[in-house]
């Protein structure tokens, strides 16, 4: 099983590229900007990741940007997930990135961009994974903000599929950021929102984002399963559930296998992702495998957790069914 996963053609639509700086890089890069770290070694740092909760995360994450100055730091920031994922068998990816973590912080937004696109480009070309951006907002900071920001991403909308929302949840529901969505939404892209596992109010924001938003997606969403309505919702709009266990993991102690099968079972449409992968330690495979030795999920419902990651993702319709298909072809040759 553990080959089948590994070698198995894969997507993932729920990483947050700030989340993929990995330690290693980290060093290099606050020697080559001069930023002073508060740790001697990489090995220091990952001792330091001490999170039972999303602000105890937050906090890590956000100080871990610092060592992010120019477009190159950026490049090789998003040239290092797409090849890491890429040696996992992912083939294609929908990436997160934060430009109000770097804004407020004195770096342009063109300098995120440009440098996270150009990875793009290059790692598709070079390495055969395809890769598509989604603009989060953070939740914790104004709705006018995340409108301004929205401004700065119009000459850019072509390297755009969505917008998502992230970020402390507490007291920051959906509702609040309804105009931003409004206004993405007319400009063509897709929207999806965070709803994280046993947040405040988690069910009032999960409602919020379908009626309210009418989001495409819900990232994490685990908690709609504690209402009927909810889940009738999500199945009938084919709304896709973007979970990460190892993530889940820090703050519910389980890697939510039971909910996970529960939803299979709900015929919703739940995916697979890794999250914040150099902090919690673990990319897709690992998520995949970890998720498969706790819930004992069998080989049909390892396909259908990989394949709804492909169905749900924002691409045309031509290149969903040639990754489908190749998918497929896997499966065939590898399923007695
Ligand atoms: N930013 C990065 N990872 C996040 C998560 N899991 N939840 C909310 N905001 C995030
Ligand atoms: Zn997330």
């Amino acid at each position: 099983m553990q080959s089948f996963i590994k070698n198995m053609p894969k997507a993932e639509l729920h990483v947050h590229l700030e989340g993929t700086l990995e330690p290693e890089l980290s060093f290099a890069l606050a020697k080559k900007n001069s930023v002073e770290l508060p740790y001697k070694t990489p090995e220091e740092l990952v001792a330091a990741y001490d999170f039972h909760d999303l602000p105890s995360f937050l906090s890590i994450y956000y100080a871990g940007m610092d060592v992010l100055i120019d477009e190159d730091d950026f490049y090789q920031l998003t040239y290092a997930y797409l090849t890491k994922a890429r040696s996992q068998e992912t083939l294609y990816s929908e990436l997160f990135f934060d430009p109000q973590a770097h804004t407020t912080r004195g770096i342009s937004f063109d300098t995120v961009i440009v440098g996270i696109h150009k990875a793009q480009v290059d790692a598709e070309q070079a390495l055969g994974i395809k890769s598509q951006l989604i603009m989060c907002f953070l939740r914790d900071m104004s709705a006018e903000s995340a409108m301004q920001h929205l401004d700065l991403a119009k000459p850019y909308l072509g390297w755009l599929v969505g917008v998502g929302l992230d970020s402390d949840e507490r007291h920051n529901p959906p509702i609040k950021f309804i105009k931003v969505f409004s206004e993405a939404k007319k400009m063509g892209l897709k929207l999806t929102m965070h709803c994280d596992v046993n947040q405040q109010n988690t069910l009032i924001h999960i409602e919020q984002c379908i009626s309210d938003i009418q989001i495409d997606r819900i990232d994490h969403g685990i908690n709609s399963l504690e209402s009927e309505v909810l889940c009738e919702l999500i199945k009938d709009k084919k709304i896709g559930l973007t979970v990460c266990p190892i993530s889940n993991r820090f703050v519910v102690q389980s890697l939510t296998s039971d909910e996970i099968h529960r939803m299979l079972n709900k015929d919703m449409l739940v995916t697979i992702n890794s999250d914040d992968p150099a902090y919690f330690r673990a990319y897709l495979n690992e998520n995949l495998i970890e998720l498969q030795n706790e819930g004992k999920f069998d080989q049909n419902q390892i396909v259908t957790l990989v394949s709804n990651a492909f169905k749900i993702a924002w691409l045309d319709d031509a290149t969903q069914d040639s990754y489908l298909q190749k998918l497929q072809r896997y499966v065939s040759q590898h399923c007695e």
